[in-house]
């Protein structure tokens, strides 16, 4: 079942059904000021750090009611009935209801006797600001005597203080009205500098702040008493809980259409300049009141969405695909490279499943998150890579978190996850295959952002490296500390007291847990390491190398002979004779062994060695990959491990603390699903690559909506396994690690149109039947039209470039000033 459809020319989704199974959101912004929108108008924003600048108020536990958000009311003041055009909150049966998700914009629309009402929500580039344009039409034959409200309530910006301090909050909360304007101002009278406002383009007939005389004692946002009487209470919020509110008076004739500009907004004023006049307490307003007066304009407003559109068109026209597949098309070429975006910027720190409370930004997670994102904007990747890298330790280890707004490693959740130096390696060589930029190796960056620790780039990589070099256990396999990829897997936890963190809690040495999924890892980051070593142009001559200098031959070498035995130490050690180990417990015990009770095979360590090259000299890896698709492989995507956990596991730790079949106790955790697609691709197996990567593309999926439940246009980080009692159901959708590897998977390991260090490598791994496809890449400034036809079963290439038959699979820089290069691909 369906509860919309794909609209592919305008790149949106178009939801008809306002009863959705969870709220479909969209994100509003990509730069600094973010919005979360559902698809009835309901969710909350924020200026660039969801905990610690937050706008407007979300309440916690808050999915599946949905409540709290960008809610207009429509009165009729004839008949004195009032309705939400955005179905919430009132939930009127609405005509003609309609919500279009589009990059970086939604647009919610309805009729309701007779009256349409049509807003569009964006947030315009380079602004901190978000647009609400209403347009309102009577479609009656009667004139129509309307009254429109708007709301927002306001967060006293520190979102987690702001839902558990009330005994200060209750008496902190102030505002200033001006113009059609309303301030908040919370707190600007001591330590802040900054102020957010609700601006209306229209004259307005009556307004509120605050929260009571609005809503009324009692009552709740689908009924608030100022639109029963139809008049606003004009209250100014002192304490209590700041809103914004206007009220504007519409007469429309038969068939006339009113816009209506509502401009939500965050303001800072440099420190010297916050009051004028300057001996008063009154915000300065200067220099924003351009900014309003400009958006307010609906011309403006116009302007900014045809902007966005542009900008949107231009990042995705990087890599643009025509395959036999409309899923495929439609998530490479639009949705799974926009939620590359959405996972670049908010990591996993606000949707509507994570608070904005939680979490900051990972720093395994942001490094995974440029894999799908560093072809779109490469600078942003860059400063991304340089502001995790000063968050890394000097012993090679990290913070497993920082704070987007402070930039600091975050002390709460701590470090000791062994795997996390590792993405650093492989976000960097992302980087540097993609643009070519290896100056960027040579930026002093500091050691957890202390001032005079600066070392190149370069030399955190290598003590990424040694980190784990420094931390190995009896098998010589890397030392897990508090857990690897797979944050439930807590060996050295041993926790019996309820409500104790898995993630920080540590009660052993943890000089005997070892994880063979950080061993494939390190296989994989050391030979990237090797490779950026040799190719590491001379620091003092800037000339790139042909030839590695022998001191930094010499060096690679090293890291390819650490390789080599980690290596051995999988064959030795990490192999269960049909499948990869997953790790060592404080035992010394087996995890992820036919000789375990429960949790005998797990995906990661499949997914992550075949991905890395363990094994494909010697049979493992196939039969690695015969073993996922015998134990894991289900209808809904492949399952994190079987059998589940049945019960709790004292030496196992969160892991076994859910339910069989979800998250990490073998639900389908769709984060490693690509990994296994990956590994397939690289023992030449397009077939069951891409028949892994439709089960868990969520437009192949949007037909199963009532099961699936989460939005048919993203991915969801987790799925329910054959275990639980709601096998197929998605959960967590939007901010997950399995945008960024989905795309990379498919663009670049199935259709195989790889980044590389020496050009643009071809090299698919695409199902037999397929007769060909055909690609645009834009690729360090040339673009690449890519042709290729399928003659013959294997994945045998031969690439014509420009007319000239040319040995390899990899595409050279064409000659300078060379912009469009054609390259013929056959497949044989
Ligand atoms: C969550 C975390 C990620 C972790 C994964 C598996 O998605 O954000 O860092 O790797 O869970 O536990
Ligand atoms: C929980 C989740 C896991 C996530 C972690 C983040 O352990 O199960 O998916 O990575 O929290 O803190």
């Amino acid at each position: 079942m369906k509860f919309g459809y794909f609209d592919d020319q305008r790149r949106e989704y178009v939801i008809t059904q306002p009863d959705t199974p969870l709220p479909w959101i969209n994100y509003l912004g990509c730069q600094a000021y973010f919005g979360i929108i559902s698809n009835t108008a309901g969710g909350y924003s924020f200026y660039r750090d969801a905990r610690l600048r937050r706008l407007t108020r979300y309440r916690y536990n808050n999915v599946p009611f949905d409540l709290g958000g960008r809610y207009i009311y429509l009165r009729d003041n004839q008949s004195n009935q009032f309705w939400s055009p955005s179905w919430q909150p009132t939930r009127h049966q609405l005509e003609r209801y309609e919500c279009r998700h589009g990059m970086g914009y939604s647009i919610i629309g309805s009729e309701y006797q007779g009256v349409e009402a049509r807003t569009r929500y964006l947030v315009p580039l380079d602004e901190n600001l978000e647009i609400w344009q209403l347009t309102v039409t009577n479609h009656r034959p009667a004139p129509a005597k309307l009254s429109v409200f708007s709301s927002v309530e306001f967060c006293l910006w520190d979102a987690q203080d702001d839902s558990a301090n009330f005994q200060r909050n209750f008496s902190t909360g102030q505002v200033e009205i001006e113009d059609e304007v309303i301030y908040h101002k919370t707190e600007y009278r001591e330590r802040r500098d900054h102020f957010a406002y609700f601006a209306c383009s229209a004259k307005i007939a009556g307004f509120d702040t605050q929260r009571e005389p609005f809503l009324g004692p009692y009552r709740g946002w689908d009924s608030p008493l100022a639109l029963e009487r139809g008049e606003s209470a004009n209250s100014v919020a002192h304490g209590w809980a700041p809103i914004a509110s206007h009220h504007v008076k519409l007469d429309l004739k038969p068939g006339e259409s009113r816009q209506i500009v509502f401009v939500l907004g965050y303001h800072e004023n440099p420190k010297e300049q916050k009051f004028d006049p300057p001996d008063s307490q009154t915000v300065n307003k200067k220099s924003v009141k351009a900014v309003i007066a400009k958006y307010r304009n609906p011309a403006s407003a116009d302007a900014a969405f045809e902007q966005l559109r542009q900008y949107w068109d231009s990042l995705l026209r990087i890599c643009q695909v025509e395959t036999p597949c409309v899923h495929t098309n439609r998530m490479v070429n639009i949705w799974n490279a926009y939620q590359c975006m959405a996972t670049f910027n908010i990591s996993r720190s606000a949707s509507f499943y994570e608070s904005g409370i939680g979490r900051g930004l990972g720093f395994r997670d942001s490094n995974q998150d440029l894999l799908g994102f560093v072809h779109m904007v490469p600078s942003r990747a860059r400063e991304r890579i340089l502001d995790i890298a000063a968050t890394q330790l000097p012993s090679g280890g990290a913070y497993h978190q920082y704070q987007p707004l402070t930039k600091r490693g975050n002390n709460d959740i701590g470090g000791n996850f062994n795997d996390d130096p590792h993405w650093l390696i492989l976000g960097v060589a992302a980087y540097l295959k993609e643009t070519g930029d290896w100056s960027i190796l040579e930026e002093p960056v500091p050691y957890d952002n202390e001032p005079g620790s600066e070392q190149p780039l370069y030399e955190h990589l290598q003590r990424s490296f040694q980190y784990t070099l420094a931390r190995l256990g009896p098998h010589g396999l890397p030392l897990i500390g508090r857990a690897d990829w797979n944050d439930c897997l807590n060996l050295n936890c041993f926790s019996d007291t309820p409500g104790q963190s898995f993630q920080t809690t540590t009660n052993k040495e943890g000089q005997v847990a070892e994880s063979v999924f950080i061993a494939g890892l390190f296989c994989l980051a050391g030979r990237e390491l090797a490779e950026i070593t040799c190719r590491r142009p001379c620091p003092d001559g800037k000339e790139k190398l042909q030839s590695p200098c022998s001191s930094a031959a010499k060096l690679a070498n090293g890291y390819l002979a650490e390789v080599a035995r980690m290596e051995e130490a999988i064959r030795q050690h990490g192999w269960d004779g049909e499948w990869f180990l997953r790790a060592y417990d404080d035992f010394g015990g087996k995890v992820g062994s036919k000789e375990c009770e429960e949790g005998k095979i797990f995906i990661e360590t499949q997914g992550f060695c075949t991905l890395a090259g363990a094994g494909l000299d010697n049979g493992m890896a196939r039969k690695a990959l015969a073993s996922v698709r015998q134990h894991l492989a289900t209808e809904h995507g492949i399952v994190l491990q079987q059998p589940a956990y049945s019960r709790y596991y004292l030496e196992l730790g969160e892991i076994s603390s859910y339910p069989p079949g979800y998250k990490e106790n073998a639900g389908i955790f769709c984060h490693n699903n690509p990994w296994v697609m990956i590994g397939e691709a690289r023992v030449g197996n397009g077939d069951s690559a891409f028949d892994y990567y439709s089960l868990i593309n969520p437009s192949k999926r949007e037909e199963i909506s009532e099961i699936h439940r989460c939005e048919p246009y993203v991915y969801a980080q987790m799925i329910a396994g054959m275990d639980a009692p709601t096998h197929g159901e998605a959960k967590n959708s939007w901010l997950t690690g399995t945008a960024a590897w989905n795309y990379f998977a498919i663009t670049q390991w199935i259709l195989g149109i790889r980044t590389s260090y020496d050009g643009l490598e071809i090299a698919p791994v695409v199902p037999k039947g397929w007769k060909g496809f055909k690609a645009t890449r834009k690729f360090r400034g040339v673009t690449y039209q890519v042709d290729v036809e399928r003659v013959g079963p294997g994945n045998n290439v031969a690439l014509t470039v420009d007319g000239v038959l040319t040995a390899g699979d990899v595409v050279a820089p064409p000659p300078e000033g060379v912009r469009q290069v054609a390259v013929k691909v056959t497949l044989s």
